[in-house]
């Protein structure tokens, strides 16, 4: 059995023609849909997932705004949940880009391939996706299944998507300046945006159920990335023996998935390969700089303030953030 493009395809016809538009970044337009931004292909994927998506209690979903290290999570959730099953010397992300270790959910269902695919894959499954909490299907929201959320300081996230657009946004379509990108993002309208209603869904759902929503933060992985990766260890249900700390297996992991050893593999340093086939965005465009505070090498002090005192009011206002 397969998903059914041809049918979301109708209902998203219909759907176009009464939803707000929006100018999109690297797609063309942004559809406002139940409160958030969505390109046609998001919205699309989102129906299908709607109509095919079984979910299996123990799943565990990335889920995070784009640009805000799903790269680094992804490589991370896969090390931890396969730690038993391969070695570090021949370990799958030696040879595989991130992107491609496990499911991208929000696409999923557009390629065509047979849903018996992600059935049968060992469990926990792993899936990543781009969907704020609240338009996640309930029949997976009330499934059991965990959720990982990582939060970016918003100025690194905006700076990483202007940098991505300029590699996904299609040449045939006008350019889109930084300070045209700076106020569509302020005014919420970027993919999957408004950013700070994507943080305080998850930020809330995991006050709510901490047991099942985990958040990071790219920055305290970055500090301190021992803590925080032996902290997504044990909510995943499988926290590190003394034995395998004592080996220096967290210290592995954290090294295998490091910014620079990601990148400096040649699966993710060739932009041909069979990856990269067919897509607009390659492997190497994954990986950029990896900093903390690039923000302040592309905004005036206006611009951060701006942005700071957006999140301040939508987030600490609501009691979330500090
Ligand atoms: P920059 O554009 O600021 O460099 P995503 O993976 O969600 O698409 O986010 C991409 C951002 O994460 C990019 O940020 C990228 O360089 C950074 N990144 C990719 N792999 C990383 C890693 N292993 N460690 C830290 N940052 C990483």
């Amino acid at each position: 059995e397969q998903g059914n493009p041809q049918r979301a395809s109708e209902k998203i016809n219909e759907l176009f023609s009464t939803l707000p538009k929006g100018k999109g970044w690297w797609a063309e337009h942004l559809f406002h849909y139940q409160g958030f931004w969505l390109s046609n292909r998001a919205l699309e994927g989102l129906l299908l997932i709607q109509d095919n998506f079984k979910p299996q209690p123990s799943d565990i979903f990335l889920a995070n705004t784009p640009k805000s290290g799903s790269t680094w999570l992804k490589a991370l959730l896969f090390s931890i949940v396969n730690l038993s099953r391969y070695d570090f010397s021949s370990h799958p992300l030696l040879n595989t880009p991130p992107r491609d270790i496990f499911p991208f959910l929000d696409f999923y269902f557009q390629q065509n391939k047979p849903i018996s695919d992600i059935e049968s894959l060992p469990s926990p499954r792993l899936f990543s996706s781009h969907l704020p909490y609240n338009l996640f299907p309930k029949s997976i929201t009330a499934s059991g299944c965990r959720f990982v959320s990582i939060w970016r300081d918003p100025k690194d996230v905006f700076v990483s998507q202007w940098h991505f657009m300029k590699k996904l946004r299609s040449k045939e379509l006008p350019a889109v300046s930084m300070e045209e990108a700076f106020d569509l993002f302020c005014k919420g309208v970027s993919h999957y945006g408004p950013l700070w209603d994507h943080m305080s869904g998850y930020w809330k759902a995991s006050l709510e159920s901490p047991e099942k929503i985990l958040m990071l933060k790219y920055e305290d992985m970055k500090r301190e990335p021992l803590v925080q990766v032996k902290r997504l260890a044990e909510f995943l249900g499988q926290p590190f023996s003394i034995e395998e700390e004592n080996k220096g297996v967290v210290q592995e992991i954290i090294n295998l998935c490091s910014f620079d050893s990601l990148r400096n593999l040649q699966v993710n340093k060739t932009r041909d390969g069979p990856s990269n086939e067919g897509r607009p965005v390659k492997n190497p465009d994954f990986f950029r700089k990896g900093e903390v505070g690039d923000w302040k090498n592309h905004l005036v002090a206006e611009m951060a303030e701006y942005i700071d005192q957006i999140i301040k009011d939508r987030l600490c206002g609501g009691g979330l953030a500090s």
